[in-house]
């Protein structure tokens, strides 16, 4: 960043604060109030962090006016259109497009990676059945820090590295394992000839009883979910995974932070929640039913996958995951899947009505992701795992970001106290 000439002038009791105005390469200056309280003795006050940057970065920008997503400078509906997963994850990590060669070498590290430590297997097996796949998953990923400690030194750059990839490699064996283990059918190894997301889809969806087929298209489709998915600057569960790394905690015990803060069905949980919602309203004519719930202030309804903190205009990622819908849903011959035709006639509803407009709500990512993925064959419950899957390069590149980082410090907000001033204990008999 650059330091502005320009600073932004407090005054407080008549004595006047100088705070320096930092420069991105895009996006809003930033007040850099890091003396504020050293000087001025006191704090800003910021719940929910709507105004607040909580550190610099370089690796994803959003403009939610525009509803632009870049990734390292390129826009996300090229990558979704024109790149793969793989080569996305190796754009965020490292902040190139990757050679051939490269490509070649970095996709051969994780397909060797995706295996799961034969020990862990018991690890699942310790779940109820009936467990949710995330409850699943961040139990097994928290627990990959007993399992590979030759990675867990976050002072060592080759451990990160080391870390990085087993993670990438690793989350769609666990999301899968953990898929099958709630639904009674044997783990499904990975298998080192298949790309990415075409192993995943085999991990899920074959049996021992049969061979299993990858459908090139619903593999397309599946890579695309992965990489619309991938990063977003500094959301809730990215900014708990730096939040959880700067006490120096190894990688897989904040990844696991990650996934459990991503669980919430305001971030990530509002796949499924938004599916469960479309599958309530059932039919268009109940539309306006729902409609007025969320506009009702003494309802605490709100339309899932609605709405975001910085999009003020659609969601990028919503138009990719719209028009993938009618793709896949075509090509599966289920075009006329009831709930895509309750989705589009909710969205065109919301945002013709003036509550929408005025509070500029509009579909975000998960208001049409989970209904590619119920015609894939996933759950509802699938649906934040497979969020999860994709989002951890999101979390390790800004984990990775963060600890080279100099600047690097425990983080540690401060409060706006309004509890009781210091007084005596009593004794239970003089209360
Ligand atoms: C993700 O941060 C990220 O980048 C997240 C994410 C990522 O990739 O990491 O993009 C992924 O989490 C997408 C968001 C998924 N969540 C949902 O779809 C759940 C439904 N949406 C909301 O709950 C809400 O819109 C949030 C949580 C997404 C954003 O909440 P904010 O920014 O705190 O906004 P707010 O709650 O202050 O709402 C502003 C106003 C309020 O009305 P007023 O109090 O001003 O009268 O808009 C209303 C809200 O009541 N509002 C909604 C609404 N979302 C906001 N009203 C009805 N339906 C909604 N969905």
């Amino acid at each position: 960043m650059s330091e502005n000439t320009k600073s932004a002038k407090l005054s407080i009791d008549g004595k006047e604060f100088d705070l320096p105005i930092l420069s991105p390469t895009a996006g809003p200056d930033v007040v850099d109030i890091r003396k504020l309280y050293a000087q001025a003795g006191v704090f800003t006050y910021d719940p929910g962090f709507t105004s607040t940057a909580s550190c610099d970065s370089t690796i994803t920008f959003i403009d939610g006016d525009k509803g632009e997503l870049l990734h390292r400078g390129y826009p996300i509906d090229q990558l979704a259109g024109q790149s793969h997963y793989l080569e996305v994850c190796y754009l965020l990590l490292y902040g190139e497009l990757p050679t051939p060669a490269e490509l070649e070498d970095f996709e051969c590290r994780v397909t060797n990676h995706t295996m799961l430590h034969e020990q862990m297997m018991n690890f699942f097996r310790g779940f109820r059945r009936d467990a949710h796949p995330m409850a699943v998953m961040t139990g097994v990923v928290g627990a990959m820090s007993a399992f590979y400690h030759d990675s867990t030194d976050i002072s060592d750059p080759w451990q990160r590295e080391v870390a990085s990839i087993r993670l990438i490699a690793k989350m769609p064996t666990i999301a899968a394992m953990a898929y099958k283990y709630t639904i009674g059918q044997p783990f499904v190894y990975p298998r080192n000839d298949l790309d990415y997301a075409s192993n995943f889809l085999r991990m899920c969806f074959a049996v021992p009883a049969e061979d299993y087929e990858v459908n090139p298209i619903l593999s397309r489709a599946m890579d695309r979910i992965f990489t619309l998915h991938a990063d977003h600057e500094q959301n809730a569960s990215t900014s708990t995974v730096r939040l959880a790394s700067s006490s120096g905690a190894n990688p897989f015990a904040c990844i696991a932070a990650g996934i459990a803060c991503l669980w919430g069905p305001a971030h990530g949980g509002a796949n499924q929640a938004c599916l469960e919602m479309l599958n309530e309203i059932g039919t268009p004519d109940r539309i306006p039913e729902f409609i007025a719930r969320a506009k009702d202030k003494n309802d605490p309804f709100r339309l899932m996958g609605f709405g975001h903190r910085v999009y003020k205009n659609i969601d990028p990622r919503a138009k990719v995951l719209k028009q993938s819908a009618d793709e896949v849903l075509d090509l599966l011959g289920v075009e006329d899947n009831p709930i895509l035709q309750v989705a589009k006639e909710l969205e065109a509803a919301a945002l013709a009505d003036p509550y929408f407009a005025e509070k500029k709500l509009f579909p975000n990512v998960d208001f049409y992701s989970g209904i590619i993925l119920e015609a894939m064959g996933f759950p509802t419950s699938m649906f934040t795992p497979i969020f999860a899957l994709s989002r951890t390069v999101g979390w390790i590149s800004q984990w990775k970001e963060m600890i080279a980082d100099p600047q690097n410090k425990i983080g540690r907000p401060r409060q706006l106290y309004l509890g009781s001033t210091a007084r005596n204990y009593e004794d239970i008999e003089n209360r």
